[in-house]
């Protein structure tokens, strides 16, 4: 969405900027663009990711500097580069195309891969010991409350049954498991029944919720005075959150109703600049149909 971004953002020309999901660095390229002698601190959880957009931002040379960190770590990297506070955040959540086109890295149940899942190669569990070692319990509540996935309880089951006689390694295995577990018409037709069971395996193995809960809160403490947060989300778990966490910051006495004067003293900490969520353009949608469950949310951080 580089045109909702920049409206949103509005870059500034010498302002200082926060790309937290530099991905494949398009965001980044874009406002190191649109923003004269900006500056660009560029983090990704993804060590390949990292590297393309190292390539992608030399040009830019002095203007820009890149950390293997994840953005609820944002404060940690400022303070070392003893930067104060920003002009801008953005946080373009989830899988990037080339993750999930990358087919060993375990995203997508399309192709055979290790059933791995993390954006971050170095650290943390996979998919895989997931599958293979959470009890039924453990992996039904994952399925349903990161998947909605209503036959949860029965594709764990099903799981559990399987991996006594093989552990579930690959993602095709993971897939045609999931596709002989649901009933057959039950689901909706258009998405393959292991898409929610994917997709709730990513966002446990790599704690998205919480990074996005961890990180919403950092961005607003690093914004200045009339620094803006933009966010955007794939689906609405995340979009949900973000939108909630958004009116929270945005309210002012939270005294009970029933005090006749605020006791609080409660402030908002910012004004909420999209009342609805903005959607790609249906250009947009036609060249890059991912964009279709993008959903942007922006904030201006108040004054002191
Ligand atoms: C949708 S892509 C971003 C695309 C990017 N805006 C562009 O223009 O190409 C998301 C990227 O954010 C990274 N990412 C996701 N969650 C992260 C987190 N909590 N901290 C740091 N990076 C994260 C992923 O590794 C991925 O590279």
């Amino acid at each position: 969405m580089p045109d909702e971004v920049l409206h949103w953002l509005q870059p500034r020309a010498g302002g200082v900027y926060l790309d937290g999901t530099l991905g494949g660095a398009g965001h980044a390229r874009l406002i190191l663009e649109a923003a004269a002698e900006s500056r660009l601190i560029g983090l990704d959880r993804d060590p390949a990711a990292l590297a393309n957009a190292k390539e992608v931002l030399a040009p830019y040379g002095e203007r820009v500097s890149l950390h293997h960190r994840t953005f609820a770590e944002a404060s940690i990297v400022l303070a070392q580069l003893g930067v104060a506070g920003l002009d801008g955040m953005l946080l373009d959540l989830g899988v990037s195309s080339h993750q999930l086109d990358t087919a060993e890295r375990g995203f997508s149940f399309m192709k055979e891969a290790p059933l791995d899942m993390r954006m971050d190669t170095t650290t943390g569990i996979t998919a895989a010991e997931v599958v293979n070692t959470a009890e039924a319990d453990e992996l039904a509540r994952i399925f349903f409350e990161y998947g909605e996935e209503r036959f949860s309880r029965r594709i764990a089951r099903r799981i559990v049954e399987v991996r006594q006689a093989t552990p579930i390694l690959t993602t095709t295995a993971l897939a045609d498991l999931v596709r002989g577990a649901v009933p057959r018409g039950r689901g909706p037709a258009r998405i393959h029944p292991a898409t929610r069971v994917f997709q709730a395996l990513r966002i446990h193995v790599n704690g998205e919720l919480d990074q996005v809960r961890q990180g919403v809160v950092a961005a607003i403490d690093l914004l200045k005075p009339g620094g803006r947060l933009v966010v955007i989300s794939f689906h609405s778990l995340e979009d949900r959150l973000v939108k909630h966490m958004f009116r929270q910051e945005a309210v002012g006495c939270i005294c009970p109703p029933r005090l006749p004067v605020c006791v609080c003293n409660h402030r908002p900490r910012v004004q909420v600049l999209t009342r609805k969520g903005v959607r790609a353009s249906e250009e947009e949608v036609e060249s890059n149909p991912r964009s279709r469950s993008a959903v942007l949310r922006a904030v201006e951080r108040c004054g002191p």
